[in-house]
């Protein structure tokens, strides 16, 4: 390991050297990262100084090291402590396992064994493939609630808290008839859009009904291996999608890809039943309506869809961000199918999971 204070105009930063891997760290970051109870509240660990206030010429003025503690002493006078190994600690990125048609085994738990560790295997397995079936929830109306109870609380949208899913004379959805749905996500007019869908049968149709999934993550990794300028275009146009009804009026422009700062797929939309392409350059919307033209073929392909027919008691919670989801037209002549649909935000199911793991 080597370790250098480096000049850089007014101010200097730390050079570390070490796994042949090299660590620059400027004097203002580092006060930022320090532990000190000065620095940092012990209980919440929130900055106790305002950081945007500290001397942008702040300067490293001596360090060292004692196995794996750096002392570091600085030009306001100040003396901070570093573990080497929390500096240079690499991101941790949960992890994905993308899937289409060939997916060998649906996650599936039985919510009759429910206890701690099932209910951090469902969230674990909803982070990693995007979706997870659960059998034997219970069918009474809000049967919902007996699981989300233990996460956190069903997201209150202009519909309510859980919301009926059966066919209707006077549908204000599609999801409201017999009609068959193509693959999409749901309400990307909202914003934020809602993180997770819990989709609950109480009852199915004995004709048709089927759920389709397909993971828009593996779709969307596939465009970008295979066509990158197209790929660019979903992720850089802005389209439009709107909900209108008599009291309410829902409107997001936003990408049917998007990438955080470092390029990752972190949510794909699609939903063209709500999507009015917005006015724009000719050229724009021609690249436009071609990219979405093939991640459409693709988000139909067999290759990338699997099946599902839920029974009674059969529960599908789907990452609205990742996984896109329809439904086969159905028959059901005494109009029993009945679906209740709740959606938990993204933040508390998150949340939930990050405090199982600790
Ligand atoms: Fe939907």
């Amino acid at each position: 390991m080597k370790c250098s204070i480096v000049k850089n105009k007014n101010t200097n930063y730390l050079r570390l050297e070490i796994r042949n891997k090299i660590f620059k760290f400027s004097p203002i970051w580092l006060i930022e990262h320090s532990s000190d109870i000065t620095i940092r509240d012990k209980q919440t660990n929130q900055l106790l100084i305002e950081a945007a206030e500290l001397d942008l010429n702040l300067k490293i003025n001596k360090f060292k090291i004692n196995k794996s503690i750096l002392s570091i002493s600085f030009s306001n006078n100040s003396k901070h402590n570093y573990n080497i190994n929390d500096l240079i600690a690499p991101k941790e990125y949960p992890k994905k396992t993308l899937w289409n048609s060939s997916l060998k085994k649906i996650p599936q738990y039985n919510f009759k064994k429910f206890n701690q560790k099932l209910l951090k295997d469902v969230l674990n397995a909803v982070d990693e493939y995007g979706f997870c079936l659960i059998k034997n929830m219970p069918t009474t109306k809000n049967g919902i609630h007996a699981l989300t109870k233990h996460i956190g609380p069903i997201k209150e949208t202009n519909w309510g808290n859980i919301a009926d899913i059966k066919n209707i004379k006077k549908a204000y959805d599609l999801t409201m008839t017999e009609r068959a749905l193509e693959n999409h996500t749901d309400n990307p007019y909202r914003f934020p859009t809602q993180g997770y869908i819990f989709l609950h049968c109480i009852k199915n149709s004995d004709v048709g009904g089927e759920n389709t999934l397909a993971d828009g993550f593996n779709i969307a990794k596939q465009i970008k291996s295979k066509n990158i300028e197209m790929f660019n275009i979903l992720k850089s146009f802005k389209t439009f999608f709107q909900y209108k009804d008599k009291d309410t009026i829902l409107e997001n422009y936003c990408s049917l890809i998007e990438t955080d700062y470092e390029d990752n797929i972190v949510q794909v939309r699609y939903n063209n039943r709500t999507e009015i392409i917005p006015y724009d350059d000719l050229c724009e919307i021609n690249k436009y309506t071609e990219a979405r033209s093939k991640f459409w073929k693709l988000i139909k392909s067999k290759v990338n869809n699997i099946t599902i027919k839920q029974t009674s008691g059969d529960m599908i919670i789907m990452d609205n961000y990742r996984v896109l989801h329809g439904r086969s037209k159905y028959k059901d002549i005494k109009n029993q199918r009945y679906f209740r649909q709740g959606y938990l935000d993204r933040d508390i199911l998150q949340s939930r999971l990050k405090t199982l793991a600790q």
